[in-house]
């Protein structure tokens, strides 16, 4: 355990950031969190700590089914062994790309990429090529769709992206439509894309996500819906369908192939065709990348579709956070703390906000929450990625251990003095000006 110390001292002059993303940084964890995970099995995780942690992380949500899941290891031993990559294009690639037609609901092509970063980035931009305008505009109460600067020079991490680029972005509000009726209104037919998660977690309202899609269809806008989340988590088909949706093009990631690098792009044949090479408009060069279809990747996700049908993977997730939800508003009303601390969103994904009494969210109190599920063995970041692997024991290990630290959290408000209680800094959100 201790033989990787010296690498975790200098893991900051090694990689910028310390990780290789913003959400798994020293600033997103309390002090106590193991820093580095050596090692993961089912619904747990070995830190450089020494201990074992029940995980509610799961690699940001990538990872539905468990850690080493063992079907998963198999699929992926038997392609390993078959080679990884070619100079033309594996069988693999046609055999997801047909599983994933016939699973997906709006899916009448796909193209692979390794993150959702790439796929939402190839999105917006064959919606540019596709309207031949140059505006796209996304949803602004949906945190994050891209570190690519369409999206991220939106927010205040815009360093390094020209003003030129961010002009051509436009927010709207969720379940507000006239938010978006007023950028068509404003910009006609120059908006090129609308792009935004199906639901986070706030439930729409007022029809508001067909209403989206009918100014969209009105005004000839490509509406895409940014499935990282929800896709294989809501229902194999994804929220769109929950909300029987008809986007024109969608993007997922998360979820698809345990945690395996596999992001997808997938749509209306006619808009998805331009990066084909069957046609006479200009070409789109779109996502075109060595590691793009690489197989064991592939197979990754062919074995883990398969699993979650079989095994009604996504029941589980609306089982086993419905029980969750219940136990927890069980001891927040225990503990008298409904003031203090919410439960979130919808049961396959859910999440939990710490507030002062005037009801503003406070990262001080949010990271003594964490610190003390921390001390519990927990690895929590404040949402819960529920897996396969997450069953009834895992529930109420969870509920046991957040029984506890809410008798702690309540003597914490009592005392309104929350800082002396912080075991190191305060946790810091990820989109910020300055460290
Ligand atoms: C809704 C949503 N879209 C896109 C992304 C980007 O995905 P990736 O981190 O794979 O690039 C994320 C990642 O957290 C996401 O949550």
């Amino acid at each position: 355990m201790y033989k990787f110390s010296n690498l975790i001292k200098k893991r900051h002059d090694l990689i910028p950031g310390g990780a290789h993303t913003y959400s798994k940084g020293d600033d997103q964890f309390p002090a106590n969190a193991p820093k580095v995970i050596l090692r993961g099995k089912g619904a747990y995780v070995w830190g450089n700590d020494g201990k074992k942690y029940l995980d509610w992380c799961m690699g940001l949500r990538s990872v539905s089914l468990g850690h080493c899941y063992s079907v998963i290891n198999k699929a992926v031993a038997s392609q390993m062994q078959d080679g990884t990559n070619f100079g033309r294009p594996h069988i693999s690639e046609f055999q997801l790309a047909d599983l994933l037609i016939k699973t997906l609901p709006n899916a009448q092509m796909v193209k692979f990429a390794k993150n959702g970063s790439t796929v939402t980035t190839a999105a917006v931009k064959l919606a540019r090529a596709y309207t031949g305008r140059k505006y796209a505009a996304f949803c602004k109460d949906h945190p994050f769709f891209s570190y690519d600067d369409w999206f991220i020079g939106t927010t205040v991490c815009d360093s390094g992206v020209p003003e030129e680029i961010k002009n051509l972005s436009f927010a709207f509000k969720y379940n507000d439509i006239k938010s978006l009726a007023v950028l068509f209104k404003k910009y006609p037919r120059q908006i090129a894309c609308v792009i935004m998660e199906v639901v986070t977690t706030a439930s729409p309202k007022n029809n508001f996500l067909k209403k989206v899609q009918a100014l969209c269809k009105k005004n000839g806008a490509v509406f895409i819906v940014d499935e990282m989340i929800t896709g294989f988590r809501w229902g194999i088909k994804g929220a769109q369908d929950y909300y029987g949706l008809k986007p024109d093009l969608s993007t997922y990631g998360k979820g698809i192939a345990n945690g395996y690098s596999v992001a997808v792009l997938a749509g209306r044949r006619d808009i998805m065709n331009l990066g084909g090479l069957y046609h006479k408009r200009p070409r789109v060069f779109l996502i075109s990348t060595t590691h793009g279809a690489e197989t064991t990747g592939l197979a990754a996700a062919i074995a883990a579709i398969g699993e979650m049908k079989k095994k009604h993977v996504t029941d589980h997730f609306w089982k086993t956070g419905r029980a969750l939800k219940d136990g927890l508003e069980k001891l927040i009303k225990k503990h008298d703390l409904q003031k203090y601390v919410e439960v979130l969103g919808f049961a396959p994904n859910l999440s939990m906000s710490f507030k002062e009494s005037n009801g503003n969210a406070s990262p001080v109190l949010r990271t003594i929450f964490l610190q003390e599920v921390a001390k519990r063995n927990i690895l929590f970041q404040g949402y819960f990625a529920i897996s396969y692997s997450h069953q009834r024991q895992e529930i109420n290990k969870t509920l046991k251990a957040f029984d506890q630290v809410m008798i702690i959290y309540k003597k914490v408000l009592e005392s309104g003095n929350f800082e002396k209680y912080l075991l190191g800094p305060a946790l810091k959100p990820v989109f910020r000006k300055y460290n």
